[in-house]
C-alpha cells in the first residue's frame, strides 16, 4: 500500500487538507459535484479544522460538495453528546458553506424494521451522485474501516452491525464506560468504500502501529478487514511516525 509517514499528524492532515481542497476546486472548474467520504473520530479532527480555516480564509467553498458519512452508532439519537451528526456538526458542517440537503448521515433513530431499506437508500443515494470521488478513512484498532470489524466481507454494502468488544473498549470514554456504548451501528461496507474512485487512510500515534503494520504488510485477509484497501488502485495511507513505526 502506497504510504507518506509525516513528521506529525499536524502536517499530514495540513497536506490532506490541501489535496481535498484541490480536488473541490477542480470539480467546481469541471462543473460537477464533488462527493466526500467522511469519517469520525479522533483522527480527521485536526483535518476538519484545516477545511474550515481553509474555507474562512482561502475562499474555499463547500456549495458543490456532497458528503456521505461511514457510519453512525444505531441506535443513537442525531442530538446525544456521542452521535457522529452532533460531531460533524460541530468540527466540520456548522462552520462551512455546505448546503444541509447535501449531507448524508447514517440515520441511527431508524425504526429496526426499515434499517435495511434505509441502507439500501444510503447506497442508492451515493450511485445516484456519480459515486465517492474521495474517501476518508481512519482505522480502529480491530482493523475495521468504517465499522467493518472483522470478518466483514469483501463484497459487504451499507448495514447494520455489531460493534466488536475492542472497539466498545475504545469508545468507552466517550460515553461513560463500556455499558453505555451501543451494541451495534449502521456502516458503509467494504464494498462500498471501495467503490470510491480515491481513498485516503489517515492513522496516528503508537496504538495504531501494529494494526498499521498488518494492513500494510500483511496478507489480505477479513480478519483485518483494512487489508482488503491492498486490492485498490488510488489509496494513499497517510502516517505520522509513531503510527508508521513498525512499518519495514
Ligand atoms: C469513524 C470510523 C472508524 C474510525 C476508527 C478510528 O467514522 O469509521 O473506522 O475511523 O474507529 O477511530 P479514531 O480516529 O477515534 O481512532
Amino acid at each position: 500500500l502506497p504510504t507518506v509517514i509525516y513528521p506529525d499528524s499536524e502536517q499530514a492532515a495540513i497536506a490532506v487538507a490541501r489535496q481535498i481542497a484541490d480536488l473541490i476546486r477542480q470539480c467546481e472548474t469541471e462543473g460537477r459535484p464533488c462527493v466526500l467520504g467522511l469519517a469520525t473520530g479522533s483522527t480527521p479532527t485536526r483535518l476538519y479544522e484545516e477545511l474550515v480555516y481553509l474555507h474562512q480564509h482561502d475562499g474555499l467553498s463547500f456549495r458543490n460538495v456532497v458528503t456521505f458519512n461511514l457510519d453512525e452508532y444505531y441506535p443513537m439519537a442525531p442530538d446525544s453528546l456521542q452521535s457522529y451528526v452532533r460531531f460533524m456538526h460541530e468540527y466540520l458542517f456548522d462552520h462551512i458553506d455546505i448546503p444541509t440537503a447535501q449531507i448524508h448521515i447514517p440515520d441511527g433513530t431508524i425504526p429496526q424494521a426499515e434499517v435495511n431499506a434505509f441502507c439500501q437508500r444510503y447506497e442508492e443515494q451515493i450511485r445516484a451522485v456519480g459515486g465517492i470521488d474521495l474517501q476518508v478513512l481512519g482505522i480502529g484498532r480491530t482493523g475495521h474501516i468504517g465499522f467493518n470489524e472483522p470478518g466483514s466481507g469483501l463484497g459487504s454494502r451499507t448495514r447494520l452491525i455489531t460493534l466488536d468488544h475492542i472497539t466498545r473498549t475504545d469508545a468507552a470514554s466517550d460515553f461513560y464506560g463500556e455499558e453505555n456504548v451501543p451494541r451495534r451501528a449502521i456502516t458503509m461496507g467494504v464494498g462500498t468504500i471501495l467503490e470510491a474512485r480515491q481513498i485516503v487512510l489517515l492513522a496516528w500515534g503508537e496504538g495504531k502501529a501494529a494494526v498499521v503494520k498488518r494492513m500494510v504488510e500483511g496478507d489480505m485477509t477479513d480478519s483485518v478487514p483494512a487489508t482488503y484497501l491492498q486490492q485498490h488502485a488510488h489509496v494513499q495511507v497517510v502516517l505520522d511516525q509513531a503510527a508508521g513505526a513498525e512499518l519495514t
